[in-house]
């Protein structure tokens, strides 16, 4: 089984005035994946960015662009964030009336697809629907916002979400990413690694770093992620 780790820098964090520069300069920096929190101030109290921006930063980077869907009804705007240029689309349950449907029309449309759970949302989801997913997205913080801290019962949650993907893949040789989000920083990232996650959002932690004339700005902050997962 594979046992690569990745980093995911939220955009949410960044800035907005640079946002191009932002994501050259983050990936540069040795992160895998663009994190791209789409708030609809219906479902989450907050509003953020859609499919035009994410089809203005996809020739920017060749790296996966992992769009957060905290929006409610899902279904109108999957497709758009599609042709937009995601690779992988994720959802909130609540979002849907049709979980099932909006999963196969997230793969249908071309993407990877995943659900995401809510600090109190249970992970039953998960159980009647594993084929049709391929990334389980854990929240360790209530969703809305950057910058809040990270809710510890995440831990145990982490280890029962490990063990539902690791028996799916014994049985089917199909890997499932594990992703947390939400307060992930460099003092607690090797005990979420040790819980079982393997995709590491980071927003506030990462974006804080550096004056934004540097373009090597994020090299010593995404180091450290490093070297604290290589200590798993
Ligand atoms: C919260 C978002 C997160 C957020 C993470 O609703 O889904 O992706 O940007 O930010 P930090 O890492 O600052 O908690
Ligand atoms: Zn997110």
């Amino acid at each position: 089984m594979d046992k690569t780790f990745r980093i995911a820098p939220s955009i949410l964090s960044a800035n907005f005035a640079k946002l191009g520069q932002e994501i050259t300069d983050v990936i540069k920096s040795g992160t895998d994946i663009v994190h791209f929190d789409v708030m609809d101030n219906h479902y989450v109290p907050n509003l953020t960015i859609g499919p035009l921006v994410c089809e203005a930063i996809r020739p920017l980077t060749d790296a996966i662009i992992d769009v957060h869907l905290m929006v409610k009804p899902v279904d109108r705007i999957i497709p758009d964030f599609a042709k937009a240029g995601a690779n992988i689309i994720t959802f909130h349950p609540e979002g849907s009336e049709h979980i099932d449907r909006s999963l196969s029309l997230v793969r249908d449309s071309g993407c990877k697809s995943g659900l995401v759970f809510n600090p109190a949302t249970p992970l039953d989801y998960l159980d009647h629907v594993m084929d049709k997913i391929d990334m389980v997205l854990l929240m360790s913080v209530n969703p809305g916002f950057g910058g809040q801290k990270f809710i510890p019962e995440t831990l145990n949650k982490l280890k029962l979400a490990r063990k539902k993907i690791d028996a799916y893949y014994e049985k089917t040789g199909r890997q499932i990413w594990l992703e947390v989000d939400g307060g992930v920083n460099v003092n607690n990232i090797a005990e979420i690694a040790k819980a079982g996650a393997d995709t590491f959002v980071a927003g506030s932690a990462i974006f804080s770093a550096g004056k934004d004339t540097d373009p090597n700005r994020y090299d010593t902050v995404v180091k450290s992620l490093r070297t604290s997962l290589a200590s798993v």
